[in-house]
Protein backbone atom coordinates (compact mmCIF):
# COMPACT_ATOMS: atom_id res chain seq x y z
CA UNK A 1 0.00 0.00 0.00
CA UNK A 2 1.14 3.55 -1.27
CA UNK A 3 0.85 6.24 1.85
CA UNK A 4 2.09 9.45 1.82
CA UNK A 5 2.30 12.05 4.64
CA UNK A 6 4.68 14.70 5.16
CA UNK A 7 7.90 13.85 7.31
CA UNK A 8 10.13 16.58 9.40
CA UNK A 9 8.85 18.90 6.42
CA UNK A 10 9.29 17.10 3.84
CA UNK A 11 6.87 15.18 1.46
CA UNK A 12 6.83 11.72 1.87
CA UNK A 13 5.72 8.51 0.03
CA UNK A 14 6.03 4.77 1.31
CA UNK A 15 5.14 1.27 0.03
CA UNK A 16 4.04 -0.54 3.34
CA UNK A 17 1.75 -3.24 4.67
CA UNK A 18 -1.04 -1.03 6.11
CA UNK A 19 -1.01 -2.69 9.33
CA UNK A 20 3.09 -2.16 9.74
CA UNK A 21 3.94 -0.34 13.30
CA UNK A 22 5.05 3.13 12.72
CA UNK A 23 7.92 3.00 14.74
CA UNK A 24 9.56 0.13 12.74
CA UNK A 25 8.44 2.45 9.05
CA UNK A 26 10.59 5.11 10.77
CA UNK A 27 13.13 3.29 12.38
CA UNK A 28 13.71 0.21 9.83
CA UNK A 29 12.56 1.41 6.89
CA UNK A 30 13.35 4.96 6.91
CA UNK A 31 16.18 4.65 9.09
CA UNK A 32 15.15 7.67 11.84
CA UNK A 33 16.54 5.57 14.73
CA UNK A 34 16.14 8.33 17.09
CA UNK A 35 12.54 7.50 18.00
CA UNK A 36 13.32 4.90 20.21
CA UNK A 37 11.39 1.34 21.27
CA UNK A 38 10.91 0.62 24.99
CA UNK A 39 8.29 -1.59 25.84
CA UNK A 40 6.33 -2.05 22.56
CA UNK A 41 3.26 -1.30 24.77
CA UNK A 42 2.25 2.26 25.04
CA UNK A 43 3.58 2.22 28.69
CA UNK A 44 7.11 3.96 28.32
CA UNK A 45 7.18 7.10 26.07
CA UNK A 46 9.88 6.43 24.53
CA UNK A 47 8.38 6.08 20.92
CA UNK A 48 6.59 9.15 21.15
CA UNK A 49 6.77 11.39 17.66
CA UNK A 50 4.14 14.07 16.98
CA UNK A 51 1.31 13.28 13.93
CA UNK A 52 -0.78 17.13 13.24
CA UNK A 53 1.51 18.79 16.07
CA UNK A 54 -0.04 16.09 19.04
CA UNK A 55 2.41 13.66 20.44
CA UNK A 56 1.65 10.09 19.78
CA UNK A 57 3.16 6.69 20.59
CA UNK A 58 4.36 5.49 17.95
CA UNK A 59 4.48 1.72 18.65
CA UNK A 60 0.48 2.11 18.92
CA UNK A 61 -0.04 3.57 15.35
CA UNK A 62 -0.36 1.69 12.08
CA UNK A 63 1.49 3.20 8.92
CA UNK A 64 -1.89 3.51 7.13
CA UNK A 65 -2.92 6.03 9.77
CA UNK A 66 0.13 8.25 8.39
CA UNK A 67 -1.52 8.68 5.18
CA UNK A 68 -2.03 12.73 4.58
CA UNK A 69 -0.76 13.39 8.02
CA UNK A 70 1.88 15.64 9.06
CA UNK A 71 4.83 13.79 11.48
CA UNK A 72 7.33 15.07 13.36
CA UNK A 73 10.18 12.79 14.76
CA UNK A 74 13.20 14.00 17.09
CA UNK A 75 15.61 14.06 14.02
CA UNK A 76 13.09 16.66 12.88
CA UNK A 77 12.33 18.83 16.12
CA UNK A 78 14.96 21.67 15.58
CA UNK A 79 15.93 23.60 12.67
CA UNK A 80 18.75 22.63 10.26
CA UNK A 81 21.50 23.23 12.51
CA UNK A 82 20.00 24.87 15.35
CA UNK A 83 18.27 22.26 18.44
CA UNK A 84 14.88 22.92 19.50
CA UNK A 85 15.02 25.14 23.01
CA UNK A 86 13.93 21.94 24.68
CA UNK A 87 16.96 20.10 22.87
CA UNK A 88 19.11 22.98 24.23
CA UNK A 89 17.27 22.86 28.09
CA UNK A 90 17.97 19.41 28.38
CA UNK A 91 21.69 19.29 27.55
CA UNK A 92 21.96 22.64 29.83
CA UNK A 93 20.30 21.57 32.83
CA UNK A 94 22.06 17.56 32.65
CA UNK A 95 18.47 15.95 31.70
CA UNK A 96 20.37 13.77 29.42
CA UNK A 97 21.93 10.32 31.11
CA UNK A 98 21.84 7.57 28.96
CA UNK A 99 19.40 8.99 26.80
CA UNK A 100 16.78 6.33 25.54
CA UNK A 101 13.93 8.47 27.16
CA UNK A 102 15.11 11.42 25.67
CA UNK A 103 13.84 11.74 22.45
CA UNK A 104 10.06 10.87 23.45
CA UNK A 105 10.87 13.04 26.59
CA UNK A 106 11.65 16.27 24.16
CA UNK A 107 8.55 15.06 22.10
CA UNK A 108 6.39 15.40 25.24
CA UNK A 109 7.60 18.15 25.97
CA UNK A 110 7.33 20.50 22.83
CA UNK A 111 3.46 19.20 22.84
CA UNK A 112 3.06 20.13 26.13
CA UNK A 113 4.54 23.67 25.90
CA UNK A 114 2.41 24.09 22.82
CA UNK A 115 -0.61 23.77 24.56
CA UNK A 116 -0.09 25.32 27.80
CA UNK A 117 3.27 28.19 27.08
CA UNK A 118 3.61 28.69 30.73
CA UNK A 119 3.45 25.21 33.01
CA UNK A 120 3.88 24.97 36.62
CA UNK A 121 6.02 22.21 37.61
CA UNK A 122 2.95 20.09 38.70
CA UNK A 123 1.67 20.51 35.31
CA UNK A 124 4.78 19.73 33.99
CA UNK A 125 5.02 16.19 35.78
CA UNK A 126 1.86 15.30 34.37
CA UNK A 127 2.30 16.23 31.21
CA UNK A 128 5.49 13.95 31.12
CA UNK A 129 3.82 11.41 33.30
CA UNK A 130 3.51 9.29 30.40
CA UNK A 131 7.50 8.96 29.97
CA UNK A 132 9.38 7.20 32.05
CA UNK A 133 13.00 7.90 32.41
CA UNK A 134 15.00 5.16 34.55
CA UNK A 135 18.46 7.40 35.25
CA UNK A 136 17.00 11.04 36.19
CA UNK A 137 15.03 11.21 38.79
CA UNK A 138 12.82 13.25 36.71
CA UNK A 139 13.95 17.12 38.39
CA UNK A 140 16.19 18.01 36.06
CA UNK A 141 13.80 17.01 33.29
CA UNK A 142 11.57 19.13 35.14
CA UNK A 143 14.15 21.91 35.45
CA UNK A 144 14.54 21.31 31.64
CA UNK A 145 11.22 21.75 30.40
CA UNK A 146 10.72 25.01 32.76
CA UNK A 147 13.86 26.73 31.57
CA UNK A 148 12.91 25.88 27.78
CA UNK A 149 9.54 28.20 28.93
CA UNK A 150 11.03 31.07 30.01
CA UNK A 151 13.42 30.96 27.29
CA UNK A 152 10.55 30.59 24.20
CA UNK A 153 8.24 32.73 26.09
CA UNK A 154 11.13 35.59 25.94
CA UNK A 155 11.87 35.20 22.39
CA UNK A 156 8.14 35.26 21.52
CA UNK A 157 8.01 38.49 23.16
CA UNK A 158 10.75 39.82 21.32
CA UNK A 159 9.14 42.13 18.28
CA UNK A 160 10.35 41.72 14.62
CA UNK A 161 10.43 44.91 14.17
CA UNK A 162 12.88 45.76 17.07
CA UNK A 163 15.75 43.89 14.62
CA UNK A 164 15.08 40.67 15.63
CA UNK A 165 14.40 37.73 13.20
CA UNK A 166 11.05 35.90 13.88
CA UNK A 167 12.50 32.67 14.62
CA UNK A 168 10.19 29.31 13.79
CA UNK A 169 9.77 26.88 16.58
CA UNK A 170 8.02 23.49 16.16
CA UNK A 171 5.57 23.28 18.54
CA UNK A 172 6.07 26.67 19.36
CA UNK A 173 2.89 28.61 20.47
CA UNK A 174 0.90 29.70 17.94
CA UNK A 175 3.15 27.44 15.89
CA UNK A 176 1.51 24.31 16.11
CA UNK A 177 -2.19 22.22 16.32
CA UNK A 178 -3.93 22.66 19.73
CA UNK A 179 -5.85 19.69 21.15
S1 LIG B 1 7.74 1.84 23.03
FE1 LIG B 1 5.90 2.91 22.67
S2 LIG B 1 5.17 3.39 24.64
FE2 LIG B 1 6.94 2.17 25.03
S1 LIG C 1 18.08 9.30 30.64
FE1 LIG C 1 18.19 7.13 30.76
S2 LIG C 1 16.11 6.50 30.67
FE2 LIG C 1 16.01 8.63 30.83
Amino acid sequence: MKISFTLNGKSTEVDVAPDRRVVDLLREDLRLTGTKEGCGAGECGACTILVNGESRLSCLMLAAQLEGRCVTTIEGIGEEGRLHPVQEAFIECGAVQCGFCSPGMVISAVDLLGRDPNPGRGEIRRGLSGNLCRCTGYVKIVDAVETAARRMNAASDVKPDAGEKERVVPGAPGQGQRR
